[in-house]
Order: structure tokens, then C-alpha cells, then sequence
């Protein structure tokens, strides 16, 4: 694989709160345990990751505009804008990478509303529900099909 590879992780609103956020749900890691763990995996595949948070769509859908022509794959974890946000989903459609979607916690054993999701109809693949290995296995699955593009 080319070391030029560059994974762009996105992660939406109240995620910065990892930790002390409903830990019985989302698990005691902090986001910056998260990042430094997605660091070391990434690293492993000789993958470039910039990681990034904001509690805000727009922002996001920002971060979504500038990954085109920048970066190779996108792993993004919408938290509740992943159930709302037609503006994500659309931003999703043009970048033409490879896009895994994550959750820490399982959406679909939880409330009806976090069954429908606007980023699953536009992503390569969907991991959920495994804490913070969900973000892991997400750069796993980049490394493979990044692999295959060569
Ligand atoms: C989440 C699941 C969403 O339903 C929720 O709104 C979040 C976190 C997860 O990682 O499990 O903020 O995306």
C-alpha cells in the first residue's frame, strides 16, 4: 500500500464527552484514547489519519467537502446526526472514498429513532456496536480495500 494513504475520522456531537458520557453505554474511554488508538492502528498499515470532532452539522459537513481530492477514506461516526442529517448524507455522496460508518454502542438495540440511519445508505460499510474497536476495525477494513485499489 502507498504511504501517501490518508483516512480522515470524523466523529459528531457529545463524543467529546467520551468518558463521562453514559459510560454503562459508551464505555469509559475518552475520545483522546480513542484517537491515540486509532493512531497506533493506522500507523500499523502505514496509513496518514487526521482525526477530528465537532458538536457541529455544518462543521462536519465542512470537514466532509474538504476530504475530496485530500483524503483516501473516511471513517465517521455521525453520533446523533447519523439519524437527522440529510446535509451529512448528501456532503457523504460526493466524496467518492471508501466511507465506514461507526458506533460505539449498537443503534439498532436501542431506541426506534436511532434505527434509521442517512449515512448507512451511503457508506461502504457499517461497524457498530464493539466500543471503541468499532473505530479499529473500521481502519482494518480501510487498509484492506485501499489495498485492493492498487
Ligand atoms: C452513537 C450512537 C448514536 O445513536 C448516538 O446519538 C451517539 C453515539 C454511537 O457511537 O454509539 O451520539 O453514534
Amino acid at each position: 500500500m502507498s504511504a501517501a494513504h490518508s483516512v480522515l475520522i470524523l466523529t459528531g456531537p457529545n463524543l467529546n464527552l467520551l468518558g463521562q458520557r453514559e459510560p454503562s453505554i459508551y464505555g469509559t474511554a475518552t475520545l483522546a484514547d480513542i484517537e491515540a488508538g486509532c493512531h497506533e492502528r493506522a500507523t500499523r498499515y502505514g496509513l496518514s489519519m487526521t482525526f477530528k470532532q465537532s458538536n457541529h452539522e455544518g462543521e462536519l459537513v465542512e470537514m466532509i467537502q474538504q476530504a475530496i481530492n485530500t483524503h483516501d477514506a473516511i471513517i465517521i461516526n455521525g453520533g446523533a446526526y447519523t439519524h437527522t442529517s440529510v446535509a451529512i448524507h448528501d456532503a457523504l455522496r460526493m466524496v467518492g472514498v471508501p466511507i465506514l460508518e461507526v458506533h460505539l454502542s449498537n443503534p439498532h438495540q436501542r431506541e426506534e429513532f436511532r434505527h434509521q440511519s442517512f449515512i448507512t445508505p451511503v457508506a461502504t460499510g457499517l461497524i457498530c456496536g464493539l466500543g471503541q474497536d468499532s473505530y479499529l476495525l473500521a481502519i482494518d477494513a480501510v487498509a484492506s480495500l485501499l489495498n485492493k485499489e492498487v
